[in-house]
């Protein structure tokens, strides 16, 4: 399932939040600053009820770990997907090795143990706005790494934590994240696996909230404000936006210059509707256009009111993802 995106679901399946593990939701705070945690001090819950998923398939071949597996209950999370793939790919061009890295929205933890399995960081850092998850990615690190790759250099923010706002002033060489981009459908309130998919768009001011990006521009508002100049964010993105606006209103707006790390064309799930950016085309005439493709490869565009048409027809649609590191100039 993807970062909210495609394959969002408005239905829940599966998600009794009864079993959570609340009792991990502390945050450790001095002063009113959420403290990091060094990895052996988190409490990791049981997750009886989690699926184990083998991510053999999308792992790049420089991953070096022990084992290919993870634990992902799907009452908090979902199951690494196509997304997931695009954004290994795009870890794997970046340069990470010696870097201190922190990944905001962590989930089941694929991304940072694929930094930790093949990149030698100087530190990996873990937080999510879910309590449950910081503790689970912690939890696969030791399911398919060996000790050495990840003892005494992993770290989590523990509790609630919205996007970067526990990172302090050059606490970071580079930030990771792949956090939602589609919009709370009318009605639905968000909780448990929700939030791997919908954001609210009252919680995040943002001039791009129309295109699904407002939790993104807040995190990149944030990164701005304290990484050092050339310290970078890596995120990943749904291309139906446009590259421009990802480029220019997304990252060198907010004072970061973009290049792609990877890109790929991946279908748009067929269960979830693109009518709200159907609705601004209309409202715009015209003049504001959301990208999508016909074809697997990506050579026939196409706009929302087109995509949804086809998606209500049963016909495939698609859309590009990017990885994009936007650098701190
Ligand atoms: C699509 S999942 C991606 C998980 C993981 N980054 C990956 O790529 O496998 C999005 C993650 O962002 C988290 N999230 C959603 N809203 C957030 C927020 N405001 N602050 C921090 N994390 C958030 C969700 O709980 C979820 O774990």
């Amino acid at each position: 399932m993807s970062p909210g995106l495609d394959t969002a679901r408005t239905v829940r399946e599966d998600q009794q939040i009864s079993d959570s593990p609340r009792a991990i939701e502390r945050t450790r705070a001095l002063n009113g600053q959420p403290q990091r945690v060094p990895s052996a001090d988190v409490h990791i819950p049981d997750y009886p009820r989690a699926t184990q998923v083998d991510l053999g398939e999308i792992l790049p071949d420089s991953f070096q770990g022990e084992s290919t597996e993870i634990d992902v209950p799907r009452q908090f999370t979902f199951e690494p997907d196509h997304w997931s793939a695009a954004l290994l790919s795009g870890l794997d061009a970046a340069d990470l090795d010696g870097m201190r890295v922190g990944e905001v929205g962590v989930g089941a933890g694929t991304n940072s143990i694929f930094i930790l399995g093949s990149k030698n960081p100087a530190s990996v850092t873990v937080a999510d706005y879910l309590p449950e998850l910081a503790p689970l990615a912690i939890h696969n690190m030791g399911k398919m790494l060996r000790p050495d790759q990840y003892e005494g250099k992993v770290f989590a923010y523990e509790g609630q934590q919205d996007l970067a706002s526990f990172a302090s002033p050059g606490e970071f060489d580079v930030v990771v994240a792949c956090v939602p981009q589609m919009v709370r459908p009318e009605g639905l309130e968000l909780e448990g696996a929700d939030f791997a998919h919908y954001y609210d768009p009252d919680q995040y001011q943002s001039r791009l909230n129309d295109s699904g990006l407002g939790l993104n521009d807040v995190l990149l508002q944030q990164l701005s404000a304290c990484l050092d100049v050339g310290g970078r964010a890596i995120i990943n993105l749904a291309g139906r936006p446009g590259k421009d606006v990802l480029m220019n209103q997304l990252f060198r707006e907010n004072g970061l210059e973009p290049r792609i790390l990877h890109e790929r064309v991946i279908p748009h799930h067929n269960g979830t509707s693109v009518s709200h950016m159907a609705t601004i085309e209309a409202a715009t005439d015209g003049g504001r256009q959301f990208e999508f493709f016909e074809d697997p490869a990506g050579e026939i565009p196409m706009n929302a009111s087109t995509a949804e048409r086809r998606r209500l027809d049963g016909e495939p649609v698609f859309h590009k993802i990017y990885v994009i590191e936007g650098k701190k100039v």
